[in-house]
């Protein structure tokens, strides 16, 4: 079976998209290749992390690979945290003091709307595919739930009256940013399979 790498150790993302290419790919994990090092990410975008960790696996052990940055977007701070989402509030990365940095800077605004963005880059073969997911919602005064992770308790998408933190991981997985982004991934690599088959 052809193997590729997806640029993560994260057990979650792991099993969902195993679950899936897993019937037509070995995918493998970075600790799988023996990759220890923290691969660079000071891109000033999504796409250009993503990019950036795919390139790093692929030229440094030479494997097919993929790889995600996600972050969530909030109009009335210019599109911050952006990049910066899981360090807001500094080094090491802290989801509890991230959260209460939003709220603060939400403090009296009116304009509450954001988005969380997933890139995900291939590198297959020569070539390089990104593939995207977004999906727009609201910024909240107050925590709402205790699921997800993250920015959970604060975001509620649009079309729906409870946060991320409130749903179950089932129902967050069928519209959030990640999901629809892996989907698109998985849409790719079914169809490369079928063609080259
Ligand atoms: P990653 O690139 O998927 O590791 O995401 C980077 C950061 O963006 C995370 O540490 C979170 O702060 C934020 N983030 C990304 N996706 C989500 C989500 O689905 N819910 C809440 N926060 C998220």
């Amino acid at each position: 079976m052809k193997q590729i790498v997806f640029a993560t150790n994260n057990k979650h993302k792991l099993e969902e998209v195993r679950a899936i290419v897993g019937k037509y790919f070995d995918v493998l994990s970075l600790s799988d290749i023996g990759c220890k090092e923290d691969i660079p990410e000071t891109g000033c975008t999504f796409e250009e992390n993503a990019v950036m960790k795919a390139q790093y696996v692929k030229d440094k052990y030479g494997y097919d690979c993929f790889a995600d940055d996600s972050g969530l977007e909030v109009t009335a701070l210019n599109n911050e945290p952006g990049v910066f989402s899981a360090r807001y509030a500094g080094e090491p990365s802290d989801s509890l003091r991230n959260i209460e940095k939003l709220m603060f800077n939400m403090q009296g605004v009116k304009e509450r709307s954001a988005r969380f963005r997933t890139c995900i880059a291939l590198l297959y073969g020569h070539k390089e595919y990104l593939f995207e997911g977004c999906i727009e919602g609201n910024i909240i005064d107050t925590l709402r739930g205790t699921n997800g992770f993250g920015y959970d308790p604060l975001f509620v998408p649009v079309g729906y009256d409870i946060t991320f933190a409130e749903m179950s991981s089932e129902e967050k997985n069928k519209i959030s940013h990640r999901a629809l982004a892996t989907q698109k991934l998985i849409d790719f690599l079914t169809d490369k399979i079928d063609c080259e088959a």
